[in-house]
């Protein structure tokens, strides 16, 4: 299905904040995965006529991203971080944690479009390893049993936004830092929450 007004009003409003049309094609990518959980041929065309270049071209760029998803998500993409800090600090007990409450291999999504569950490279956040990302908000210090309980948590209460903070509160453990200011914004798709996208949304408290 094609762009309706309202994402169409807000990719032209990205478009507006480059010099070049074709230097928002990375935030349009996140819109098209904001709409279907995936990038979509539909978006593909739409995204290529609005900065002018090739659907080959926007392809291009969205099949050489993982964060751009081909296939679609589920609800809530579970991304555990693999890399050497992690793996030191018993990340595979965190994998293999996420493995057995959903039932899923690396890169797949349950039948339920519930949750998709991925193995990751770095995700900035080392020093509070290991560490996962739910729709891209990071929780730190994760123990195989907190682990469980957030799938539990994501599951039951089905939370419409994922907010990092909120996650570290409920489940995390050490962390690489502290900003020092409460942060409500969050995801509520599979994207990262960007405020200058309007991919952000702000949790009720
Ligand atoms: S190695 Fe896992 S967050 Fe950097």
């Amino acid at each position: 299905m094609s762009w309706d007004n309202e994402l169409l009003e807000r990719a032209h409003k990205i478009i507006e904040l480059y010099p070049q049309k074709r230097s928002a094609l990375g935030p349009l990518l996140y819109l098209a995965q904001e709409k279907d959980g995936f990038i979509s041929d539909d978006s593909i065309v739409e995204i290529s006529n609005l900065v002018d270049i090739t659907e080959v071209q926007v392809k291009s760029v969205s099949s050489f991203y993982s964060m751009y998803k081909e296939e679609q998500t589920g609800t809530y993409l579970l991304s555990v971080c693999k890399s050497i800090s992690c793996e030191i600090n018993d990340s595979r007990s965190v994998i293999n944690s996420v493995k057995e409450f959903t039932g899923l291999e690396n890169y797949e999504t349950d039948q339920d479009k519930l949750f998709t569950f991925e193995e990751v490279e770095c995700i900035g956040a080392c020093g509070g390893a290991p560490a996962v990302q739910v729709n891209y908000e990071t929780v730190e210090g994760l123990t195989p049993e907190k682990t469980i309980e957030m799938c539990e948590w994501l599951k039951n209460d089905k939370p419409e936004i994922i907010v990092a903070d909120q996650l570290q509160n409920k489940f995390g453990g050490t962390k690489s830092f502290d900003w020092a200011i409460e942060d409500n914004t969050g995801s509520a798709y599979t994207v990262p929450g960007f405020q200058n996208i309007g991919t952000a949304k702000e949790k009720d408290n």
